[in-house]
């Protein structure tokens, strides 16, 4: 098949992304080149509700997903004629959303008589750490042609969080998963009880700076066999220590505004809530890394733009002598070049891309 080039496009919650990759499926080793990446960001239109809604976002979609697309043709220097295939984020996420994007690809494909490679928005996040690299410029990105397998990646986004073991670049498997709450989920959860702006991960992380990890929150389930994780007790534990050292608390919404908290103890609370959480996914992450005879361990998905879990993990990774590998932050938060990556990995592997007519968004599409 040679050369190939590939329209990808995401929608699955709050961002619009659309990327052109072009990419070698002949090559002993997988080699492709991200051309362009563009993003439109809703969290200006998300933060007077201090979440996404829906409808709200799918509408935004609407509006934006025929610029971004045009934006990323027109930075990669291609006409829709030159593109192979369209790729499209296909689920899980929001439905309207998903649905706006494969709506999209699918008028775009059935107009043009292309095909589509229908990508796991998961897959997505697992297989942007191939997009992890040192010749990193702007937009571009050349892929790793030295990963060394067995691989255990930390997949970690605001609706999951996964243990992932890569045989090679094509074969892997879920050892484990969030049983509630996925961690960023939780950033976002602790965010609101502490009256912090939408989205709650970075403001956490920004405020957490200002404090001390001092209080000691549970590590739930970080010394359990399996390879799950569960974060929604840890944020009932700040909900009641927000209780016991602040006064009354709203019934159903925790200390909303956080009124009677000072802004002192609200950054120890976010720099231990923080600190707990990051924790437990190192601790699992590594010892299942340590138990598959990992080589690499790799951190990817939104909660991998947190500095302070970028950092201890590459320094425990260093400690373990293990190889590790991270995108930059542009490539873990929602964006198309991920997706246009995993529809490269999908093609290696075989797949043929569909026609228009054979795919739909699927809200639940696991892994
Ligand atoms: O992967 P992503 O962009 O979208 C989903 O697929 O969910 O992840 C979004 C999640 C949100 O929960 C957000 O709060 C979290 O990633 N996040 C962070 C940071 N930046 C984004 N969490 C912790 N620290 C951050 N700096
Ligand atoms: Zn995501």
């Amino acid at each position: 098949m040679g050369a190939v080039s590939i329209l990808a496009i995401e929608s699955s919650c709050d961002d619009t992304g659309a990327a052109v990759i072009v990419g070698d499926l002949d090559s002993a080793q997988p080699k492709f080149t991200v051309l362009s990446s563009v993003v439109n960001s809703q969290i200006p239109l998300h933060k007077s509700t201090g979440g996404v809604i829906p409808e709200v976002a799918a509408r935004a979609h609407v509006r934006n997903v025929r610029p971004v697309t045009e934006a990323a043709l027109a930075q990669a220097g291609m006409s829709l004629n030159e593109i192979d295939y369209v790729a499209v984020t296909a689920g899980p996420g929001l439905i309207v959303s998903l649905m706006v994007g494969v709506e999209f690809a699918k008028t775009l494909a059935m107009a043009t008589g292309k095909k589509i490679i229908p990508v796991n928005h998961m897959a997505g996040h697992l297989y942007s750490i191939f997009g992890a690299s040192n010749q990193w410029r702007g937009r571009r990105t050349v892929a790793q042609t030295a990963v060394k397998f067995p691989l255990m990646a930390l997949v970690v986004s605001g609706g999951h969080t996964m243990l992932i073991l890569m045989h090679d670049y094509l074969h892997f498997e879920v050892l484990g998963q969030t049983v509630d709450d996925a961690a960023g989920e939780a950033f976002d959860k602790v965010a609101r009880l502490l009256g912090l702006p939408y989205p709650g991960g970075p403001a956490i992380s920004k405020l957490a700076l200002r404090g001390k990890p001092s209080i000691e929150f549970p590590r739930p389930m970080m010394h359990t066999k399996n390879y799950d994780f569960s974060f929604s007790g840890l944020k009932t534990a700040v909900l009641y220590y927000m209780r016991d050292h602040a006064g009354a608390v709203g019934q159903s919404r925790g200390n909303r505004g956080g009124k009677k908290i000072s802004m002192r103890q609200k950054a120890d609370i976010a720099a231990s809530f923080q600190q707990a959480v990051v924790d437990v996914l190192i601790s699992k992450t590594l010892r299942a890394a340590i138990e598959h005879k990992a080589k690499t361990v790799s951190l990817s998905g939104g909660v991998a733009a947190n500095t302070k879990l970028r950092e201890t993990i590459a320094q425990s990774c260093k400690k373990s002598k293990l190889n590790f590998l991270v995108p930059e932050i542009a490539l873990c938060t929602d964006n198309a070049a991920m997706i246009g990556i995993a529809a490269y990995f999908r093609l290696r592997s075989g797949f043929k891309p569909v026609n228009f007519s054979r795919i739909n968004a699927d809200s639940n599409w696991e892994l």
